[in-house]
Order: C-alpha cells, then structure tokens, then sequence
C-alpha cells in the first residue's frame, strides 16, 4: 500500500475541519440562546441520547422538535422569539451536531481539542 489510508480515515473521523466548525457553531448558539435558560452545553447534551438529539434537532424539519417543546411551554416564553425564527431554523442543524458530538451515548472523548 502506497498510501496511507487508515492514517487518512482516522484523521476524518477524528478532525474532520469541517465537523469540527459545525460542533463549535452548535456550541456557540447554545452558549447565545440556550444557557441563559439551561446551564452548561456539554451536560444537557450528555442529558440525553444521539438518538433522542437526532429527533429533536432533526435536519429535514429544520428542528421543529425542539421548538415546539418551547413553543407549546408556557415556561419558555422568553425563547419563544427565537425558536420562531430563521435563526433558529438555521443553527438547529449546527445544535444538533454539538448535542450529538457530546450526547450520553456518544462515547466521546474531546480528542482533537
Ligand atoms: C427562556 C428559557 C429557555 C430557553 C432560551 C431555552 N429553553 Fe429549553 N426549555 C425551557 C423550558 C421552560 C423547558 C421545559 C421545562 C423543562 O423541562 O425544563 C425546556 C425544555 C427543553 C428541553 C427538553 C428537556 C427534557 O427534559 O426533555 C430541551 C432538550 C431543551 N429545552 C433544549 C434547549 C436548547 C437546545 C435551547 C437553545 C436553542 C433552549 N432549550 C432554549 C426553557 C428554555
């Protein structure tokens, strides 16, 4: 073998550039939008499972999941503004990613940071 492909697929499943910018872009939303109303990013990710994160951020309703849990929750009036907009819809798919990076089962160790 002439060219080192296991040396190439780890290093894209580990620090895939591109990943690693969607991870940081969920966890700069969430330090913006949610920790005023939830604490710490990495511990209400690591609150539930990738496949309860997938559900609620999913990438082909644009998130809905989670903003409707906000939205019909008389508790959350104060992010209702933001789960109600474009913003969000575009960040819930940079959310999801930093959620998933970090969730429960996710197995993950910050490697690469
Ligand atoms: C104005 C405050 C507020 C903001 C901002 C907010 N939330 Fe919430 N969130 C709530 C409330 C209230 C609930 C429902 C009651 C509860 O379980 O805490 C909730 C529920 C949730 C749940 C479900 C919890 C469970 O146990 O199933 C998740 C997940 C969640 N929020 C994530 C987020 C994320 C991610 C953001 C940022 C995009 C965000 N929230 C922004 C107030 C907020």
């Amino acid at each position: 073998m002439k060219f080192p492909f296991a040396l190439v697929l780890v290093l894209s499943l580990c620090c895939l550039p591109a990943l690693e910018a969607a991870v940081y872009k969920g966890q700069k939303a969430y330090v913006k939008k949610c920790r005023k109303c939830h604490g710490g990013g990495q511990k209400m990710a690591a609150s539930k499972r990738m496949k309860d994160w997938n559900k609620l951020l999913n990438k082909k309703n644009k998130g809905s999941g989670l903003s409707e849990l906000h939205l019909g929750d008389e508790k959350a009036k104060a992010s209702w503004k933001y789960f109600d907009s474009k913003a969000y819809r575009k960040s819930a798919k940079h959310l999801r990613d930093f959620m998933v990076e970090y969730a429960d089962d996710s197995g993950n160790v910050p490697a690469c940071n």
